[in-house]
């Protein structure tokens, strides 16, 4: 691909890498019109060993040493670097063109709450500017919860920059591991923009799948369908707390997974009908959605991984009846590429010197200029 060298400072690569594990999303985004405009995107496979080394990690009974961390943060690094230049290489993208690479990073822990906040992303990011030679910028969230916010989600910022609407209330929806809602109040409403996390997406559907068999999602949400709701453990599963707590909020992984089914059902998880036990899961991610939805929401468009899960994407529907619900397609941002050009963007901002968090949203003391940067 070739592009005119005045296009120097508008051209991003975006790197994303969710809770879900699924591969690790690069864009390359061109910013100088009004759109952004998504160039091309690959999708870098994710080394089944690495992925279970982080699933262990995070998991309840974790026995691992410092090194371990150390080794997994070089690891991710690595991989991130990997993906870029595949990227590159294939598409035949001259690097000189590049202003910078986002990269969300892995992950590992998140913590926005208690005396000693944080939010861990791991892989490093000297490695990926190293290695491509590109400038790279990472830990966008550390910023904003210096400043007393949640660190996420910080999508809302860069839905709320592109897709609002003055005449609507629109609702941007992503569906990854974790879910999370962007509100976007139409002009005269009075209304300020809020976005918080609802709770799992298909982080919990994919944990079920993967322990009753070797699938790692369930494609199409086929299996969840052959179920059957089972309502006595649905009103168990919602009454986690986190679901009645007021935004600003946010959570991940190490909140909702398999650990946390075990601890809430007991022997009810194995004295059930697996694929009712899914069913019941796609229900709660359903219904803990539509309840995240303002009464006064004319449209909702849903982006991540989740939109190719009709049967959730149905329960939503049903929940949500009198609302339209579609694809960012229609917004123009393919639902699949949505969070890795937010992080784009994330890194256009902060190579400009301007802030990305929006303080409504995160809960923070003010706006920030977000991230970290190295130097190509
Ligand atoms: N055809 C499909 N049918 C059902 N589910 C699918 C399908 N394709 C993808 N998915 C789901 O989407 C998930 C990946 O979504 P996505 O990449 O948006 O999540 P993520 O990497 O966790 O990102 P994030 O949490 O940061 O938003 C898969 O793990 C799977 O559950
Ligand atoms: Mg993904």
């Amino acid at each position: 691909m070739l592009h005119n060298p005045s296009e120097k400072n508008k051209l991003f690569i975006g790197l994303m890498s969710g809770t879900s594990l699924d591969g690790v999303d690069v864009v390359l985004v061109e910013f100088n019109k009004q759109q952004p405009r998504l160039l091309s995107s690959y999708c870098h496979p994710f080394p089944k060993l690495l992925k279970q080394n982080l699933l262990e990690t995070i998991h309840v009974n974790w026995t691992g040493s410092l090194q371990d961390i150390g080794i997994l943060n070089q690891q991710l690094g690595e991989l991130f670097a990997d993906a870029s230049l595949t990227f590159i290489q294939q598409e035949n993208i001259d690097k000189n063109l590049i202003s910078a690479i986002g990269s969300h990073g892995q992950t590992l822990w998140h913590q926005p709450e208690g005396d000693y906040p944080f939010s861990m992303q791991l892989g490093d990011a000297s490695l990926i500017a190293e290695k491509t030679g590109i400038t790279t910028i990472a830990d966008f969230r550390s910023r904003d919860i210096s400043a007393g916010g949640q660190g996420a989600p910080l999508a809302p910022a860069f839905h709320h920059e592109f897709l609002s609407d003055s005449n609507k209330n629109r609702a941007i929806l992503n569906i990854g591991g974790i879910a999370n809602i962007t509100h976007l109040p139409k002009s005269d409403s009075g209304k300020t923009i809020i976005g918080f996390d609802t709770g799992p997406g298909n982080g919990l559907i994919d944990a079920w799948i993967a322990s009753n068999s070797n699938n790692t999602y369930d494609k199409n949400g086929d299996w969840g369908r052959s179920g059957n709701v089972l309502p006595e453990i649905l009103e168990i599963l919602l009454r986690d707390s986190y679901f009645a707590l007021l935004p600003p909020k946010s959570t991940g992984k190490e909140a909702f997974n398999l650990d946390w089914l075990k601890q809430m059902l007991g022997d009810k998880l194995q004295n059930n009908n697996p694929e009712d036990i899914q069913a019941t899961l796609t229900e709660l991610t359903a219904i803990s959605i539509a309840n995240s939805i303002e009464v006064d929401c004319d449209e909702l468009f849903i982006c991540g991984g989740g939109i190719h899960n009709t049967y959730l994407v149905k329960r939503i529907q049903h929940h949500l009846a009198n609302i339209k619900i579609t694809s960012t397609e229609d917004l123009g941002i393919h639902p699949d590429w949505m969070e890795a050009m937010a992080f784009a963007w994330l890194a256009k901002q902060t190579l400009e010197g301007q802030t990305s968090n929006l303080p409504e949203v995160t809960g923070a003391k003010g706006e920030r200029i977000l991230g970290a940067i190295h130097k190509a």
